[in-house]
């Protein structure tokens, strides 16, 4: 069921990485964005994908995780994931000033829910060194990095609580090995 998959999508931070992905895999979820709504029908996003031991490696180091954690330094080492997909937007396929950022969004979400339906989960990145990935990946001018999302079979536990006095901070264990999301209740977030 959807609402299943969507609970389960959880922005994962740790992987077990003794289940690698493939590429064919990596592609079937690109495959799957071809079908997803874009502004205007534009279509403006490419992809370059990740999944190489040796590239998935020098791809982590160009990602920021949990900035709301910096102490903890996710993701552990022997903890980080398996592949990754950059969405870049195609500078050639903008048409006039039009913000492609919800295009990006819905992409991303999609494979992450085709993810969590094959028993893995990812998380989307968005603090990235652009200039990094562009010359790491080779891409051409016109080709923007926008998003990361990061692909691995989840190995932690993630705990939705509910939003207390509109605090979403996320945060974690003692142990540092459970992490909590608060949400907001639907109350909150439906005006009429
Ligand atoms: C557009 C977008 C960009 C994000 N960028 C980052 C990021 O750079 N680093 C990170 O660790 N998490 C990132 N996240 C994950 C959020 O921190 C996460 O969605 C939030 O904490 C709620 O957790 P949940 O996805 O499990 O509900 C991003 C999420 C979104 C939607």
């Amino acid at each position: 069921m959807i609402k299943d998959l969507a609970v389960k999508n959880r922005s994962y931070r740790a992987y077990d990485r003794s289940r690698r992905i493939t590429r064919q895999e990596l592609v079937d979820l690109v495959d799957m964005t071809r079908y997803v709504a874009s502004s205007v029908n534009d279509q403006p996003l490419k992809y370059y994908i990740a999944c190489d031991e040796k590239d998935v490696a020098k791809v982590q180091k160009m990602t920021v995780w949990a900035k709301g954690l910096p102490e903890l330094n996710l993701p552990y080492p022997g903890t980080e994931p398996v592949a990754f997909v950059v969405i870049c937007i195609d500078e050639n396929l903008r048409v006039g000033g039009r913000n492609y950022l919800r295009d990006v969004g819905a992409v991303a979400q999609t494979m992450l829910l085709a993810a969590v339906e094959k028993g893995l989960g990812g998380i989307m990145i968005g603090s990235i060194m652009k200039d990094s990935l562009k010359q790491f990946f080779n891409m051409p001018d016109n080709v923007e990095p926008n998003l990361v999302v990061a692909f691995g079979k989840p190995a932690e536990e993630i705990v939705l609580t509910e939003c207390k006095d509109g605090n979403t901070k996320y945060y974690r264990n003692a142990e540092g090995n459970i992490h909590y999301v608060p949400k907001r209740s639907l109350d909150d977030i439906l005006m009429n």
